[in-house]
């Protein structure tokens, strides 16, 4: 078996190689998540930061362990970092790997995740859920490991299920009903926090989105937690569906558990499609991104650009509405074609509206301006 040497943010790692990125390699170790593992970094630094106190954090799907390696090395003020994973293979790698790195704050278990959290009630700042697939069998234990004020960390690769191409897996797995729109990828990055929000309400805990994005082929959402029967009944508000009309793209949000559902579009009569139950909350914090944004400078990551373009655009939408329109298919559904973004963007701002790009779609406008407001505005700029 071929050995290759792996350099992120400041440590080395070292992992068997093999052809293909699947599940069924020796140990796990995919290079397209260095992004996912450098914005972990930032964000994690951001919540010790904000808590202002020593952390420790399970890494709850170790793979070679680089993930928890790089949390010892390069976040301040970690105590310990405990990492954990059913392959003995990744384990010996893993134990192989933190002596490589010098570290003295890092314990490997070769221990299934679900047992680990459970045994370890109440012990975790941050807790890392980095599954392969869906993270939905994990998120209980979660709940139970995690500290009052703790930070939950959730990778989910099943987009095809989050994003309504298969509904019958989101239903099986989150209890919740996609839908196959522009903006699937959002009401995904909504149902899996809403599944994380109903699973931890059983234990008085509610979250509070401070960062997530959905990138390449995952979805990954960070959130801290507080503990409380009344904070959690007034949190579990931001449950709710949203409602889409595929004939002329009106959207709506809806929140409450069982809420009235109107069955057509109160704009064109068509038949309205229902996501969820879904966080229709906030899924994205300013001030938390801007902090994370400020700890890159002074970072040793290799995706300092794509992680500052990200953070960036997702600081921008931080405080927009949910969901977002999609400018190449609202043109199609218009009948014209497609203005440059950025023409559509300024006219929403001049109007008063609120408007900016999402860091879910190149082509995606996130406003508060009512549908036919956009939709004159961009009539209006391709006419003239
Ligand atoms: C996607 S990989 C983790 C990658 C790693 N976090 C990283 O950033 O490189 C998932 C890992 O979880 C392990 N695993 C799968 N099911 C598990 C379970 N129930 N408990 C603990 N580890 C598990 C697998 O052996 C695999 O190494
Ligand atoms: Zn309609």
């Amino acid at each position: 078996m071929e050995i290759k040497n792996i350099k992120e943010g400041l440590v080395t790692v070292k992992a068997p190689e093999f052809d293909k990125i699947t599940s069924k390699a020796p140990v796990f170790y995919n290079p397209v998540m260095e992004l996912n593992r450098d914005l972990s970094v930032l964000a994690i630094k951001a919540f010790q930061h904000e808590l202002g106190r020593e952390i420790n954090i399970c890494d709850a799907f170790g793979g070679s362990g680089i993930r928890g390696i790089r949390y010892a090395k390069e976040i301040d003020n970690v105590s310990k970092v405990i990492i954990t994973d059913i392959n003995p293979l990744a384990v010996q790698y893993a134990i192989e790997n933190i002596e490589m790195n010098n570290l003295d704050n890092v314990e490997v278990y070769k221990e299934d995740s679900n047992i680990l959290l459970r045994k370890c009630r109440g012990k975790f700042d941050v807790v890392d859920i980095d599954p392969f697939g869906t993270p939905s069998p994990y998120i209980e234990s979660a709940a139970i490991s995690l500290k009052t004020c703790g930070m939950i960390c959730v990778t989910a690769t099943d987009t095809s299920a989050l994003c309504g191409t298969f509904k019958e897996p989101c239903i099986r797995k989150y209890s919740a009903m996609p839908l196959k729109t522009e903006y699937c990828h959002e009401i995904g990055i909504r149902i899996l926090a809403g599944f994380i929000a109903r699973t931890f309400s059983k234990y008085k805990k509610c979250i509070q989105v401070k960062f997530s994005h959905s990138s390449n082929h995952y979805m990954r959402i960070y959130a801290v937690i507080k503990k409380g029967a009344k904070i959690t009944d007034e949190s579990l508000k931001n449950i709710g569906y949203i409602l889409h009309c595929d004939n002329c793209l009106y959207r709506t949000v809806i929140q409450g558990f069982a809420p009235k559902i109107p069955s057509h579009c109160p704009l064109c009569g068509k038949n309205i499609r229902i996501a969820g139950p879904l966080w229709t909350g906030s899924i994205l914090n300013s001030e938390f991104i801007k902090d994370m944004m400020n700890n890159i400078e002074n970072s040793n990551i290799n995706q300092k650009n794509n992680a500052f373009k990200l953070l960036n655009t997702a600081s921008l939408e931080a405080d927009a509405t949910a969901t977002y329109y999609d400018l190449h298919q609202m043109c199609k559904n218009l009948k014209i074609s497609a203005p440059r973004l950025h023409y559509v963007l300024e006219a929403l701002e001049k109007e008063g509206y609120f408007a900016s790009r999402t860091h879910f779609k190149p082509t995606g406008i996130k406003t508060d301006a009512p549908l036919d407001v956009l939709k004159k505005i961009i009539v209006y700029i391709i006419s003239s």
